[in-house]
């Protein structure tokens, strides 16, 4: 008996596409578990995983000051900024993270570029770097910033990796400067601030006097990655390795990023600054990052920069921003404070940390545990911000970290 023929459709053919080779990447951690928390039905969870400040009761925050000016934002068009983004934000920037005096200094030679957030201006300083070193190499402390690595590999930078914490969780300049000795001139990022993310541990004063030292002895060009300026020791302080840095001749990038300290994380402001040293490089410089900002993303977005322009520019809403930022830091502090009296040893080496972050030394299978069993997030490295935990969060956490630990 013949079979009875079924219509056939269309014969599909198997594609010749080279998105049909493509694997799909595992999931951003960060976001994933912003999802996933998102998504638990359990009214106590806790999410001290995402980078983002919470007040003291747990809840989303913008500072007064930020919803003041993007009240009053004067935005007189909603034309195209120069390529380079709006000159009053890019100066008001320049002169927050060098100070009013160095920036006269600098002027002449100084290059700006306002970017989308930190991220943006990480990205755009290692294009520059790959367009400058076909085979550039990026010295940086381990663990990083999850982003970081993505960036720079995307980019293709080799890597140079150096341990950034002691076993006794302190600074290890020590390895730090056995990778800054090569004579290969490479580019070294560095964390900004007193706030090293994810550790929370900061290399002293004279410490980096040795790495500023050691940079420019072997000529390398330094990125600092300014993204929590303010949050760590105050606004001052926290910019004050960039100094040593420009004083001793190191070329210097500062990547600024106003998502924490202006809590305007969607809004992506920030800038990629670079203290170039003659005016011949300040026209390459400048040149080389609006053609790759132009081709990327052709305009920053101008909500940001108008909102950061305005309250850096009028001295009653500096005043307010710096009052409120002041209160943020002492939040934090006092959170990381709490909890270290609350959870006992042997988690006293918090006390060495600022800024929002910590790792807490408990393994990835215990963090797990504490998410799945407590609802309480952190990343699977161990870290912790601490803006994202409520105060009457904090006896909970400890009690949870002491029964898993
Ligand atoms: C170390 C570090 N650098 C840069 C950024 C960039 O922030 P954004 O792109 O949100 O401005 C972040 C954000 O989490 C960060 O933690």
């Amino acid at each position: 008996m013949r079979r009875r023929q079924t219509p056939a459709g269309p014969r599909l053919k198997k594609s010749s596409s080279p998105l049909s080779r493509l694997r799909p990447l595992p999931e951003d951690e960060i976001f994933g578990l912003q999802r996933t928390f998102g998504a638990d039905p359990r009214p106590g969870k806790l999410n001290g995983a995402i980078g983002v400040y919470t007040d003291e009761t747990g809840k989303p925050f913008v500072l007064p000051v930020v919803r003041q000016a993007f009240e009053h934002l004067q935005a007189a068009n909603f034309n195209y900024l120069p390529i380079g983004g709006d000159p009053r934000f890019l100066e008001l920037t320049a002169k927050l993270v060098f100070g009013e005096q160095r920036y006269g200094t600098l002027a002449p030679t100084l290059v700006a570029q306002g970017v989308t957030g930190g991220t943006n201006a990480l990205s755009l300083f290692g294009g520059l770097a790959r367009t400058a070193d076909r085979r550039p190499t990026l010295i940086i402390g381990e663990p990083t910033w999850e982003n970081h690595k993505k960036i720079f590999d995307h980019l293709g930078f080799a890597w140079k990796t150096f341990l950034h914490l002691t076993p006794a969780y302190t600074f290890n300049l020590a390895a730090a400067l056995a990778a800054l000795k090569t004579r290969r001139p490479s580019w070294v990022l560095l964390h900004g601030g007193a706030t090293h993310n994810p550790t929370g541990v900061n290399p002293a004063k004279q410490e980096w006097q040795f790495l500023a030292r050691a940079m420019a002895e072997y000529g390398h060009t330094a990125c600092v990655d300014h993204a929590y300026t303010g949050l760590g020791d105050g606004l001052i302080e926290d910019s004050a390795p960039i100094h040593q840095l420009i004083s001793l001749g190191v070329p210097t990038f500062v990547a600024v990023s106003f998502s924490k300290n202006m809590t305007l994380y969607q809004h992506r402001a920030g800038a990629l600054l670079y203290a170039a040293t003659t005016a011949k490089e300040k026209t390459a410089v400048t040149s080389h990052l609006e053609h790759l900002f132009r081709a990327t993303n052709s305009n920053p977005p101008a909500a940001g920069e108008l909102v950061v322009g305005k309250i850096l520019s009028e001295p009653q809403l500096r005043q307010q921003w710096e009052g409120e930022l002041a209160a943020m830091r002492a939040s934090i502090n006092e959170r990381r404070t709490q909890f270290i009296k609350l959870v006992g040893e042997p988690y006293g080496y918090l006390e060495r940390c600022r800024g929002l972050f910590s790792l807490l030394q408990l393994n990835a299978k215990r963090i797990r545990t504490l998410r799945e069993q407590q609802g309480i997030y952190l990343l699977s490295s161990g870290r912790v911000n601490w803006g994202g935990i409520a105060t009457l969060d904090l006896p909970r956490l400890a009690a949870a970290v002491r029964t898993v630990a």
